[in-house]
Formats: C-alpha cells, structure tokens, sequence
C-alpha cells in the first residue's frame, strides 16, 4: 500500500511507526548521519538568527538534530523544546541532552501539524529534514505562524531536485537490477523524502500561513562514506519505504539487493575506496511579521 491513497491520519501512524522501528538504527547511527547532515544544523541556526537567550522549537527533531545544536547556541538563559512524532526517537534525543548536560532542552512527543504550544511563545522554529514526511503542510506552517512571536523565525531544510541527485539513481538502479518497481514519484502531501522537491510549492505555503521575508537558499552537501557498505547502512538506517518493502522479502533476496546496491555505486568510488557524492536541497527561511 502507498501512503498516496491513506488520509491524513492513516499517514501519520504510519510514519510514526516506520520511523519508531528504526529509531535505535537512526541513534547508532548518528555520528555517520551528522557526518552528512551536521553542516544543514549549523546553516539553519544561522538563517533563523539563534542567539543567547532565545525560545527555540524543533520540529521532527528525530533523535535530537537540530535541537541539541540550538540548546547549546542559546545557553543557559534559553530553552529548546525538543518535537517529534515518534516517541522512540524522542527517548533518544531525551538521553544524547542528558548526557551533554544540556539542562535547556525539553522534549514533546509532537505531531508537527498540531503544534501543541501557547500562542507567541518561542523566538524561532527549525525543522531539519522533516517538513516533506507532512501531509498537511499548511496546518503546520499555520502553527508555526501562531507560536513565533511577532518577528520570529523559521528556518528549514529539505531535500530538492531528485533528477539531480545521486541518492534516487543509485536506489532506482539497485530496484531495477532485481527487477522491482521503482519507489513513487514525489508529490506534496504524499510524505516522503522529495515530496517537497519543488520550493515554490513551499514559498507559496509559507505565504499563505502569513509568513514574510520569505527566502530559498539552496545548499549542497558532501556525502561520504568509507565504504558501499556504509552507505547502505545510511540508507538502511533512513529510507523507511524502502525497508518496508524489503521488510516482506526473503533473507536471500535481501542479500541479493545489497550486492546489487553495492554494484550501482561503482561510478561513485573512488581510489581510497570511500563513495563520495552530492546532496542537493535547500533552506526554506520565513518570518512572522513584527506586526
Ligand atoms: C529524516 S528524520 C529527521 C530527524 C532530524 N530532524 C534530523 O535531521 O536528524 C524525519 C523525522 O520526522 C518525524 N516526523 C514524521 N512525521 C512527523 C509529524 N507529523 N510530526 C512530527 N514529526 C514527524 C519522524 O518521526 C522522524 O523523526
């Protein structure tokens, strides 16, 4: 079943189930995931201006990024209210602010379309890789506008242009090569990874919840893995699609797509034996007007 054909609802229990099933993966993962996506924190806490003192919300903040980057831009004297919909991925953000005595960091089992917040209540909202897994743009954009206080910001990130990416062709080849059928095409509204890939859908969206100063900046990301296979353990620890599918197939037939995802890769490797690559996508940045 694809998610294009569930309510809004059905969508979300999926997601949090998918991405709950894979959270200890996500957490284990982490150091290689901030290897890739650590600079997209770093760029959104600089869009949405965080400084010392400031209120900040995450939204989809998975195991606790860009969240524990922002506790610790803003200090003592400001909070971070750590979101999301998985509680499996919160309990980890929950124990990495804990273990870096980031005493500044609340976290809320969340549904980002139904922000759960006092009106005017935070000075920024960020959301790193999350914003396209939403059904209902709209109504979290809407929430983002009621809980910034006037001349709040917003800041995020999300993946584009999937023609262009290396991450799709080499999924695409390895589907082919064991006869599959391809992963759906993005659309809005039917979450996944590029169903946001055209940032005019997002402008438009930031402008109808009344946000202003609305800005796209797009970004390009250096992956690298040391090797095929750590970047099939990026993947597997990511594409909640693409281990639902392959949740149902045999442990033979698994082996076989692994060596079929290593084959694919080999316009990638280079002479050290890591794959390096691009990772296209931009920064979505808007305002709440000051009045
Ligand atoms: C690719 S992960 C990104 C996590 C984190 N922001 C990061 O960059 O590492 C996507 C996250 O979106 C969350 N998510 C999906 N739908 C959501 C929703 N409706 N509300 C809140 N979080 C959601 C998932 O649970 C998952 O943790």
């Amino acid at each position: 079943m694809t998610t294009e054909s569930l309510a809004p609802d059905a969508v979300k229990a999926r997601q949090r189930a998918g991405w709950s099933s894979q959270a200890r993966e996500f957490y284990a993962r982490r150091a290689l995931i901030e290897r890739q996506w650590g600079v997209l924190s770093e760029g959104l806490l600089e869009l949405a201006r965080i400084t010392t003192g400031d209120r900040v919300l995450d939204l989809a903040c998975g195991v606790g990024d860009p969240a524990l980057a922002a506790a610790d831009r803003v200090g003592p004297t400001g909070s971070v209210i750590a979101t999301d919909l998985s509680p499996d991925m919160l309990a980890f953000a929950a124990q990495r602010a804990a273990a870096g005595c980031l005493g500044n960091v609340e976290v809320h089992e969340m549904d980002a379309e139904a922000i759960d917040l006092p009106d005017a209540s935070v000075d920024a909202v960020l959301c790193r890789l999350g914003l396209m897994f939403l059904p209902e743009l709209d109504a979290a954009l809407g929430g983002v506008h009621r809980v910034l206080v006037p001349g709040g910001r917003f800041a995020a990130a999300i993946p584009w242009r999937p023609e262009g990416q290396a991450m799709p062709r080499l999924i695409g080849a390895t589907l082919d090569a064991l006869g599959l059928a391809p992963m759906p095409p993005p659309a809005p509204g039917r979450p996944g990874i590029f169903s946001l890939a055209d940032a005019s859908f997002v402008c438009a969206a930031l402008e109808r919840a009344g946000l202003v100063d609305v800005r796209v900046q797009p970004y390009t990301l250096a992956h690298d893995y040391r090797s095929p296979d750590e970047w099939l353990d990026f993947l597997m620890a990511l594409n909640v699609p693409l281990r639902e599918r392959l949740a149902a197939a045999s442990g033979e037939r698994v082996r076989e797509f692994r060596t079929a995802a290593v084959a694919a890769t080999a316009p990638w490797v280079r002479e050290d034996g890591h794959i390096r690559f691009a990772g296209h996508g931009y920064y979505a940045a808007a305002a709440r007007p000051v009045r």
